[in-house]
């Protein structure tokens, strides 16, 4: 695997690629890399010609600074990790790499910013597109791939992609569970033993909304969520949301395409949790 932490060096390689034909597939992360982030690079490697992994903890996109300082950065066993499953080239920038001596700009992509995620975490989406803008700019991939489990951040990249018209097929690709149903995170090793068996909760409570959504009412299937993750140990909900699964405002029942999406804290660790109800 290439590895790369200047910027220019990567455009350079990735130029003489790009001439030769190859179709570049490109899968930003932060790191600390599980299961869940290895499932993107395989998608990637089915549809393209050569895989880049980025790397890179975004100071931007976080609002809480204890939690940019805890944020796991296990650089060597990520390295091993791509090379095993044979990612061709990783980015792995500095932050001055990345950005200049005070940048302040940012996209206002709308509304959906300031939505569930963006509620708790304002400037969090801000940070997000402020990044992957430039992670795009600097890859110049054909097509970027995605997870479901940051559902609201897909649609995000989706409308920045849109409305800059940038040349980049995006992929969403589905939540990789733990066997007893926890969504992969790489916040997960903060979770204590008892919190681990506290948080599948979220995964229940979602599989449930799913199995009686055509059968009950969308404010009754709320209520009963919000009250049984409210209702375990170790837990704080932030929000239980079933929504229309384009736009994220609230669902009706005549809404055709809906998600349910959560949000709780889990100790002293948020998870973020959804599953798409129909699509
Ligand atoms: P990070 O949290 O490292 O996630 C990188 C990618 O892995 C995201 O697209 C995320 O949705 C996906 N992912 C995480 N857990 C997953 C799981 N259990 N199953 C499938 N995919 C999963 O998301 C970010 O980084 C950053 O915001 C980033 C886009 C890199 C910008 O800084």
């Amino acid at each position: 695997m290439e590895n790369f932490t200047k910027k220019a060096q990567l455009q350079q390689h990735l130029q003489s690629l790009k001439a030769a034909g190859a179709v570049i597939g490109f899968v930003p992360t932060m790191g600390a890399l599980h299961v869940g982030h290895l499932s993107l690079i395989k998608q990637a490697q089915q549809q393209c010609d050569v895989v880049v992994c980025s790397i890179f903890v975004n100071p931007t996109q976080f609002n809480d600074p204890k939690d940019l300082e805890i944020y796991p950065r296990p650089i060597q066993d990520d390295i091993a990790k791509l090379q095993q499953v044979g990612c061709d080239v990783l980015f792995n920038p500095g932050v001055t790499e990345m950005y200049a001596d005070n940048e302040k700009w940012h996209l206002d992509i709308g509304e959906l910013e300031g939505l569930l995620e963006g509620k708790f975490r304002p400037g969090h989406y801000q940070g997000v597109t402020q990044v992957v803008f430039k992670l795009f700019d600097i890859v110049k991939p054909a097509a970027a791939f995605f997870g479901q489990k940051d559902y609201q951040q897909v649609l995000v990249i989706t409308q920045m992609v849109k409305l800059l018209n940038m040349p980049v097929k995006l992929a969403m690709c589905p939540i990789e569970r733990e066997a007893d149903g926890l969504a992969m995170s790489s916040r997960n090793i903060h979770l204590t033993a008892a919190d681990r068996q506290h948080a599948l909760i979220l995964s229940k409570t979602l599989n449930n909304v799913k199995a009686n959504f055509d059968s009950n009412h969308i404010e009754q299937l709320t209520q009963n969520a919000e009250a049984a993750i409210s209702a375990e140990l170790g837990l704080t909900l932030g929000y239980f949301e079933i929504a229309d699964a384009d736009t994220l405002r609230p669902a009706t029942q005549t809404t055709k395409k809906v998600v349910a999406l959560v949000a709780a804290m889990v100790g002293k660790t948020r998870l973020i949790d959804n599953v798409i109800v129909s699509s």
